[in-house]
């Protein structure tokens, strides 16, 4: 089954609002023609507004990094899922492991922001992966298990068949050290099978699940290659405009 591919830059907490320009307008000038795979900016929340006029009227999509989960309300410091929609985004990046380390959410906090994402017609791009330990106590897959059955709880299969699901082994972030292309591979597989199970073949189908991990230029051609890797989260790489913009056209190696 062929899913269109998904590219996005997590820009994480880089550029100020007149290096976000100038990074998104070469990304802008570059993809005129990308109508095979979805291109996708997050910018951190500072620079979201002045982004989002700038890919107005280009094929870049706009992504944040992070969502609160209520409407409005008393939480100082919180952005809403509501304000990411104003703002232009369509995307939301939930669950990112350098959310959950640093700031402690778990798998019910971060399943409570893709319903709220959801809510809002916003697409959460799901992140899960595990530790170095425990892939080195072979706990991989009983991790990935746990994430995706607590981090989806309780959504409906057409919620499910809409979102994106980020597969970021936390050993491959920022290390330089990229999952080989049949680890990602063999998690992506799995990812793919527990989908089948807990709702049925076609949903599994459907679904895209991308890699985030010191995606590079040179190494994102053998993951796209994988039959169940349908993307990337990129992020060191997505920061410089001549390297996010050779990933995004892998197909052309
Ligand atoms: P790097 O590409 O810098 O390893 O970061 C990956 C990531 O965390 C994307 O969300």
């Amino acid at each position: 089954m062929k899913r269109r591919p998904f590219i996005a830059g997590n820009w994480k907490m880089y550029k100020t609002i007149d290096e976000a320009l100038v990074l998104v307008s070469h990304l802008k000038e570059a993809f005129l023609e990308e109508k095979n795979v979805d291109v996708v900016v997050a910018p951190p929340f500072t620079a979201l507004k002045v982004v989002s006029d700038q890919i107005k009227d280009s094929v870049i999509q706009l992504s944040a990094q992070d969502t609160f989960w209520e409407e409005s309300g008393a939480y100082t410091g919180e952005i809403s899922p509501a304000m990411l929609r104003d703002v232009g985004c369509r995307y939301v990046i939930v669950g990112h492991s350098e959310r959950r380390r640093y700031f402690r959410e778990d798998n019910e906090m971060i399943n409570r922001k893709i319903k709220a994402t959801l809510n809002f017609s916003l697409v959460p791009i799901v992140c899960i992966g595990e530790s170095l330990e425990e892939r080195e106590m072979g706990h991989t897959f009983n991790v990935i298990e746990r994430q995706i059955n607590e981090c989806l709880y309780n959504l409906l299969p057409d919620e499910v068949k809409s979102l994106i699901i980020a597969y970021e082994p936390i050993w491959a972030i920022g290390t330089g050290q990229t999952a080989t292309d049949l680890q990602a591979q063999e998690a992506h597989q799995f990812i793919r099978q527990l989908l089948s199970s807990l709702y049925d073949t076609h949903l599994a189908n459907v679904v895209r699940i991308i890699y985030g991990g010191s995606v590079k230029p040179d190494n994102i051609g053998g993951l796209m290659a994988q039959p169940d890797i349908d993307g990337a989260l990129v992020g060191g790489a997505s920061l410089n405009a001549p390297s996010f913009i050779d990933i995004v056209r892998f197909e052309r190696g």
